[in-house]
């Protein structure tokens, strides 16, 4: 059966970027998939050094978002990262397989160095954790990662390291990496000038009320030129739009929508008020299960323990058999 094997930084709570990205998809395919999801706090601190309670704080918020979206840990595996050792004993093995050039080429990682201003004073930490999230996914033998398109990189980087390795060793030992992108774009933010943030305080949680959901839509960028109900309108860039295909099941009626809009003859507030109802009933299940989850804290703490004593014990197996191939002395 193959292994899919995920993560997310416990920055904040997680948004609807986040769902429309890989935990959609993740609910989907634990049933046909062995599942484990990493709650990925050594990671988080690789650029929040200076704030370790936040990611403190935010690990049981994104458990509970887990388990409120449909994550069943019956079915799946959640586990806290920093607990897992054998993961931090592949990284340093890996790190002989990559060059900090190559590091320093990942898009991803030159993205993220340009929006956390780090210039000249990138983190050592920082810079390796495409290495350090190759030794998340294969200390688990997956070969599954649902992911979002910006992580792509990360995925490419990972499979050199498992050639690379399987090279040295003349053995299959680690096995190739597959992304399973989610069928959406990515959702933009709401003013439409990039990325969802939880501190550009442009993002919609699990947690948020039918008042704050209906808010959010109202600010959503659409086209500034789209004046009255006659005139014609554009789609790209339309975040309302974005979100309609993100979420709305009706796709046929979204497409007609669209080409009224292009047309002219169809209001901003007719589309937002569709959208309102659309997000609402996806939220608000999820937030119910979220708030009940609020009053049970140490039945999701023990989720945890008991998913990050089950990886430990399997990832300690399969760092057994990869150390093998790095050919150190045996006694
Ligand atoms: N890099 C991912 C993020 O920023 C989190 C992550 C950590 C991850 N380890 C992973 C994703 C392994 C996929 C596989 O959200």
């Amino acid at each position: 059966m193959s292994k899919i094997l995920t993560g997310d930084r416990p920055t904040g709570k997680l948004h609807l970027g986040h769902y429309v990205g890989s935990l959609r998809n993740r609910v989907l395919l634990q049933d046909q998939y062995q599942q484990t999801i990493l709650i990925a706090d050594s990671q988080a601190l690789t650029d929040n050094i200076q704030n370790p309670e936040k990611i403190k704080n935010n690990i049981i918020e994104v458990a509970k978002d887990y388990l409120a979206c449909g994550i069943d840990p019956s079915k799946t595996t959640i586990c806290l990262q920093s607990k897992l050792s054998a993961i931090y004993e592949l990284t340093i093995l890996y790190l002989n397989l990559v060059t900090v050039s190559r590091l320093e080429r990942n898009p991803t990682i030159r993205d993220e160095i340009k929006s956390r201003n780090f210039g000249r004073d990138i983190p050592a930490g920082f810079l390796i954790y495409p290495v350090a999230q190759a030794a998340d996914i294969t200390a688990f033998n997956a070969t599954l990662v649902p992911v979002g398109e910006d992580q792509l990189p990360l995925i490419e980087q990972a499979n050199e390291i498992v050639k690379k390795l399987n090279n040295i060793s003349n053995k299959p030992i680690l096995l190739e990496i597959e992304a399973l992108l989610s069928n959406v774009p990515r959702l933009p933010s709401i003013d439409g000038k990039g990325k969802m943030s939880k501190s550009a305080g442009n993002t919609i949680t699990f947690s948020s009320t039918s008042d704050e959901i209906k808010k959010s839509v109202n600010m959503m960028y659409t086209d500034p030129e789209h004046l009255k109900v006659s005139d014609p309108g554009k789609i790209e860039g339309n975040v309302v739009f974005s979100y309609l295909d993100a979420f709305d099941p009706d796709i046929d009626e979204v497409s007609n929508l669209k080409e009224i809009y292009k047309k002219g003859g169809l209001g901003d507030s007719v589309l937002k008020k569709r959208l309102v109802n659309i997000l609402e009933e996806t939220i608000s299940p999820i937030r119910h299960k979220r708030l009940l989850l609020d009053r049970q804290e140490s039945y999701v703490i023990e989720i945890i323990k008991h998913g990050t004593n089950k990886a430990d014990e399997e990832t300690k197996n399969n760092l057994y058999k990869i150390k093998k191939a790095f050919g150190f002395f045996e006694f």
